[in-house]
């Protein structure tokens, strides 16, 4: 809704300005809520006009912007021009704010904030999302816990602003650890493990052959001879192989499911094993592949040609390595799907491989591959779990619901609740998601628990904690009387000060929509939240008069609409009671 003023004010410009409203309207934005700054403000930074070349880069900036205010008039929508430093304030209504957005928020509560103008060009293509991507029999860390929850919200906000969304996990489900698995739990393993435990059970043996092909050459050479087999499709060593793929998926299903996250695809980098060759001979046909004396063949990507930086895609006995699989499964990705733009989310340590796989890609002749983009995030620090720094991630998600649990029964503010286990494990996922969220994605952080899930402060289980109390107000009220609503209730300063905050909910979405970081939405909600509580504390509804509480009903539902609206975006399922 921030359109209708924005609009407004675009209107004025291009009147003084020349140039088409169009160009005003990525340019204005919303003041952040202050203490200081409790009068809703559009804001212009005259420097923008002259960077649009709206405005002559020559002329002193402070004269420009006395003048352009000097020249802007005020009107009924924008009751005061106001010039700052280098900055030109479009002071707004009170009342026609509260008006113009609650209705807007009343009558598409959903589409609130998505369907602004200001994000036309960040909808309407196919987006393909690869995320979590988990290996079968290595460990799951923390890493594809992070990507799965990252992967999760650009997948999220992406559809949100009206994009063709495909979810794909790309499972690590081929490779020379499938030697060595393979090789190993013919030895080692055990199937009545395997059914009780399975992830557990393949993580252990892996570990076991993997420590004793350190010492023995000849577990090496069965390990090596195990993954040969496969790739020439041996039906013995496949069917094996089909066996472990099959309830590793089974039990990420699950726990996917307890997450919240759901794949239209689970691929994995078994999928594209026959295309590779292909691949291969398409490299050497263009003679981009060259064999090296120890008998690999590489992909020179130095710009001299001199092989100072180079990928190596088939080993010396034939057999092809995990770049060689992503150049392929990239390939039928684009033939499959035809999609516009690739997000592959995965951690910083692979920033190397993928800016290998683009520049692939290029030398081919593919120029979408300027258009897929790696999103890369840091490590965290101090998770760990049954098995040492390994994550099983059902561990993470059993801890966080049963501390969330504790935490609950000793609250006095607990509800009675029909499912408390459920209510526990949402609230305890929101808040792994908020802590992860909340700082640029590349820096590593250190996990604590304590922190987690404190219910003061800024984490998840505050946003849920403020969500449900709006929930159970309104509740209390029938959900408030939906025909009358008279704004003039709210003009004073707490109410102002939250529709100022909404004013700016498209803005965000537009911000972490151009640099994939969730840490702006993040920040929104939780000062979203922050103004709620006081609102709440300040604002009655029982005992005003009944104009009053009803506007007031209006403003905690488009809140909490809003509040819930952005939560899901980030993957968080909001709870109604806790
Ligand atoms: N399975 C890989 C790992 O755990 C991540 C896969 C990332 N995606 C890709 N297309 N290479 O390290």
């Amino acid at each position: 809704m921030a359109c209708f003023f924005r609009r407004r004010a675009a209107a004025q410009l291009s009147r003084v300005c020349g140039a088409h409203e169009d160009v005003f309207i990525p340019l204005l934005s919303a003041a952040p809520v202050s203490k200081k700054q409790l009068t809703p403000v559009l804001r212009l930074s005259v420097n923008s006009l002259v960077k649009k070349g709206v405005l002559p880069p020559d002329a002193d900036l402070q004269t420009q912007t006395q003048r352009l205010a000097k020249q802007l008039k005020e009107d009924g929508v924008v009751e005061e021009v106001i010039p700052g430093r280098g900055v030109i304030h479009f002071r707004i209504n009170r009342l026609l704010l509260a008006q113009k957005l609650l209705e807007q928020l009343h009558s598409d509560p959903e589409g609130f904030g998505r369907n602004s103008e200001l994000l036309g060009k960040a909808g309407g293509r196919r987006t393909l999302v690869e995320f979590s991507s988990p290996n079968i029999a290595k460990k799951f860390h923390a890493g594809h816990l992070r990507s799965t929850i990252i992967g999760n919200f650009i997948s999220n906000l992406k559809a949100a602003l009206g994009n063709e969304v495909l979810r794909v996990n790309y499972l690590g489900d081929w490779g020379m650890q499938f030697g060595l698995l393979g090789a190993g739990f013919q030895r080692l393993g055990s199937q009545e493990k395997l059914r009780e435990n399975p992830l557990q059970h393949l993580y252990e043996v892996y570990v076991q052959v993997n420590r004793e092909a350190e010492l023995d050459e000849g577990v090496r050479l069965a390990a090596a001879e195990f993954f040969r087999r496969l790739e020439q499709g041996d039906g013995e060593a496949l069917k094996l192989w089909r066996h472990f793929r099959e309830i590793t998926v089974d039990e990420y299903r699950t726990i996917y499911e307890r997450l919240g996250v759901y794949f239209d695809h689970f691929s994995g980098e078994s999928f594209h094993q026959s295309k590779t060759q292909e691949v291969l001979q398409e490299l050497r046909s263009r003679g981009l592949l060259r064999t090296t004396e120890e008998g690999t063949e590489v992909v020179d990507l130095s710009t001299s040609g001199n092989q100072s930086s180079f990928a190596t895609l088939v080993r010396s006995d034939g057999t092809s390595l995990y770049i060689t699989r992503d150049i392929a499964a990239a390939l039928e990705r684009r033939e499959t799907f035809g999609f516009d733009e690739m997000i592959y989310v995965t951690d910083k340590s692979q920033s190397h491989h993928f800016q290998q796989l683009f520049q692939i890609l290029k030398a081919m002749g593919h120029h979408w591959a300027d258009r897929c983009v790696h999103v890369t995030f840091g490590l965290v620090l101090g998770m760990s779990s049954r098995l040492g720094n390994v994550v099983l991630l059902e561990d993470v998600l059993n801890e966080a619901r049963r501390r969330m649990l504790h935490n609950m029964k000793e609250a006095k503010t607990s509800k009675e609740l029909t499912d408390p286990e459920l209510t526990a494990e949402q609230i305890g996922v929101s808040a792994l998601i908020i802590q992860d969220f909340k700082g640029p994605l590349i820096a590593d952080y250190k996990f604590d628990w304590e922190k987690v899930l404190q219910s003061q402060g800024d984490t998840g289980v505050f946003l849920q904690y403020t969500h449900a109390r709006l929930c159970s107000l309104l509740r209390s009220q029938g959900g408030g009387d939906q025909t009358v609503f008279d704004a003039s209730h709210l003009l004073d300063d707490r109410s102002i000060s939250i529709l100022q905050h909404l004013l700016r909910f498209d803005e965000v979405l537009l911000q972490s929509a151009s640099d994939l970081q969730p840490r702006h939405l993040v920040n929104f909600l939780l000062t979203l939240s922050h103004l709620a509580a006081s609102a709440l504390r300040e604002l009655q509804v029982k005992g005003s008069d009944e104009g009053v509480a009803q506007a007031r009903l209006r403003l905690f539902s488009g809140t909490r609409s809003v509040l819930g609206s952005g939560m899901r975006i980030l993957g968080i399922r909001p709870v109604e009671r806790m």
